[in-house]
């Protein structure tokens, strides 16, 4: 069996506003020279807190595909449109390069962002608590999966119905929709480390190793490079390479 690779680079809860102004190449009040226009007219738009995990997560997923591209990651050409309303948001491409694709997370004070070629990823992350507090069980998980969960002990639920929702986010970011479809429309397939998706084949998830209390998943629809192709029996494992997010944002260790 194949391997599908997804690199995964985190910045961990707990790594504040503090950490981000005192020590981060980042100017995360600000607006970085990295952004673009369209990326500059977001922020504005946002509240000071939501502003600077945006402004921060973007510098990231410029930063890695800039690495990975050869380019400045200002000239990394990210675009977004919306199939709904046309506006430059949603899922994010890189204009002009095939094979190539990326996502990106900033829930529960944890930025992510999921690069491979294996073909359109999503990635998800979110705190149990923050789950928990949201009435995900009635709305988001499929009659079976509800069957599942009540099948648990009470002490269980909380953490399986988040294991589940951030599955399910990560799938319908690598199928392009987000929540537009209806998270209980997914049926997850439980396997070791992960999911596969009733009736979508291609989609394979992985769970994520965040951090006590946060669950995370990357989700991929198989089909690019180094996979078996969609419609192929064989499908490939997908692999996370996790790595330090921190290392792209901090001015001392890029400098070495
Ligand atoms: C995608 C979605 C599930 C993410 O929700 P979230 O947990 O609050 O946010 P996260 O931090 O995990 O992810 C945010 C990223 O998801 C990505 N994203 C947004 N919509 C997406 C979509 N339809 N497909 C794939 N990825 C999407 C974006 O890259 C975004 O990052 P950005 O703000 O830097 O552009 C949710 O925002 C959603 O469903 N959005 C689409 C709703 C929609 O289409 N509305 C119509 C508007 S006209």
């Amino acid at each position: 069996m194949g391997v599908a690779v997804v690199d995964v680079w985190f910045v961990a809860a707990g790594v504040g506003e503090q950490w981000l102004t005192q020590r981060s190449t980042v100017d995360a009040r600000g607006l970085p020279a990295e952004l673009d226009a369209v990326e500059e007219r977001r922020a504005r738009r946002l509240r000071p807190d939501r502003r600077a995990a945006f402004v921060v997560a973007r510098v990231m997923l410029r930063r890695v595909l800039g690495e990975r591209l050869g380019l400045a990651p200002e000239a990394v050409p990210l675009v977004a449109r919306c199939e709904l309303c046309g506006e430059a948001h949603g899922q994010v491409h890189i204009e002009g390069v095939e094979r190539l694709w990326v996502s990106v997370t900033r829930s529960s004070g944890v930025l992510a962002v999921a690069l491979t070629d294996a073909g359109p990823v999503g990635i998800d992350v979110q705190s149990v608590a923050s789950v928990d507090a949201a009435p995900v069980v009635d709305v988001a998980l499929s009659p079976g999966e509800r069957l599942q969960v009540e099948g648990l002990a009470p002490a269980e639920r909380p953490d399986a119905v988040a294991a589940a929702w951030v599955r399910k986010e990560a799938a319908l970011k690598a199928l392009g929709t987000g929540l537009r479809r209806s998270p209980s429309d997914l049926e997850m397939m439980p396997l070791v480390g992960g999911a596969a998706v009733r009736g979508v084949p291609d989609l394979q998830v992985a769970d994520l190793g965040v951090g006590p209390g946060i669950v995370g998943a990357v989700a991929v629809l198989l089909g690019g490079v180094g996979t078996g192709g969609p419609g192929t029996d064989e499908r490939p494992r997908v692999e996370v390479r996790p790595h330090e997010g921190e290392i792209l944002l901090d001015a001392e260790q890029r400098d070495q």
